[in-house]
């Protein structure tokens, strides 16, 4: 069942994988998930059947999971197969991206293998800018150019790196590596709150006894197998619930 709000003159945004409307509540947003995938900063476009159903459940288990642990965010709660009640928030325009085990960029820039565990984990911050392809940037250029304050990214790195201690707990116990990821975060009139989502979109998941990939990784290297990865992972995050 669609929610009522769901409807063309509520929809303020339409990214790569979802469209945002607003609600009757001003501080309340829906998040829409659609099967669209894109890869290689666009260039590569396709769609993963019920990718958005399945990432909306994946997502809303994971926020909830972060919230019942203490970590803020804007998930209030799932509402239908595909869409998702948040927190209105203001986007800080870096994206987060968190690494345990060498793979994708990370691999390329430092010619270190795939698949090697580092010794503590690496926080990296892209400018969020689909124009430029999301270009890597330092707390130097956040601040020359206001992308953040000083204050905010401090609070983002540590949040950041508990929520990492939390995800790499979480998805331990359902047999995946969480091998890096992307995080998004908002202002908002509580704070800074986790925004986004949390899903094999935007993170890379490893069967931990096999080596599977069970992430978007299938889509750009053309592994074939999308649903049923995503479904997988679906499958293995609702078997945490009590
Ligand atoms: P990378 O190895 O391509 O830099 O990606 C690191 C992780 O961040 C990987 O899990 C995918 C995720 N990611 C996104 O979700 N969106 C992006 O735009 C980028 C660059 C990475
Ligand atoms: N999410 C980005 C894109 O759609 C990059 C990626 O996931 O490869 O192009």
């Amino acid at each position: 069942m669609t929610h009522p709000d769901i409807k063309a003159e509520n929809k303020l945004h339409e990214g790569k994988a979802k469209v945002i409307f607003s609600t009757g509540d001003p501080a309340l947003l829906i998040q829409y998930f659609k099967d669209d995938a894109t890869a290689f900063n666009g260039k590569k476009k396709g769609t993963i059947e019920d990718k958005g159903v399945f990432n909306n459940e994946i997502s809303s288990h994971v926020f909830g999971m972060l919230e019942s642990r203490g970590v803020k965010t804007h998930f209030v709660r799932r509402l239908s197969e595909r869409e998702m009640l948040v927190k209105k928030v203001e986007i800080v325009p870096v994206e987060v991206v968190v690494r345990n085990v060498v793979a994708g960029s990370l691999a390329k820039r430092m010619g270190a293998p795939t698949g090697q565990k580092l010794s503590e984990p690496i926080i990296e911050l892209y400018y969020k800018d689909d124009a430029l392809g999301d270009p890597m940037i330092n707390r130097w250029h956040i601040r020359a150019f206001s992308l953040g304050t000083d204050e905010e990214m401090d609070v983002i790195e540590k949040q950041a790196l508990i929520i990492n201690t939390l995800l790499v707990e979480f998805f331990g116990g359902i047999g995946l590596t969480l091998v890096d990821y992307k995080l998004e975060f908002g202002r908002s009139p509580e704070g800074i709150l986790l925004a986004d989502e949390i899903s094999p979109d935007g993170c890379r998941l490893w069967d931990t006894n096999s080596g599977e990939i069970l992430d978007k990784d299938r889509f750009r290297q053309d592994l074939g197998n999308l649903t049923q990865s995503y479904q997988e992972v679906s499958r293995r995050v609702s078997s945490t619930v009590k």
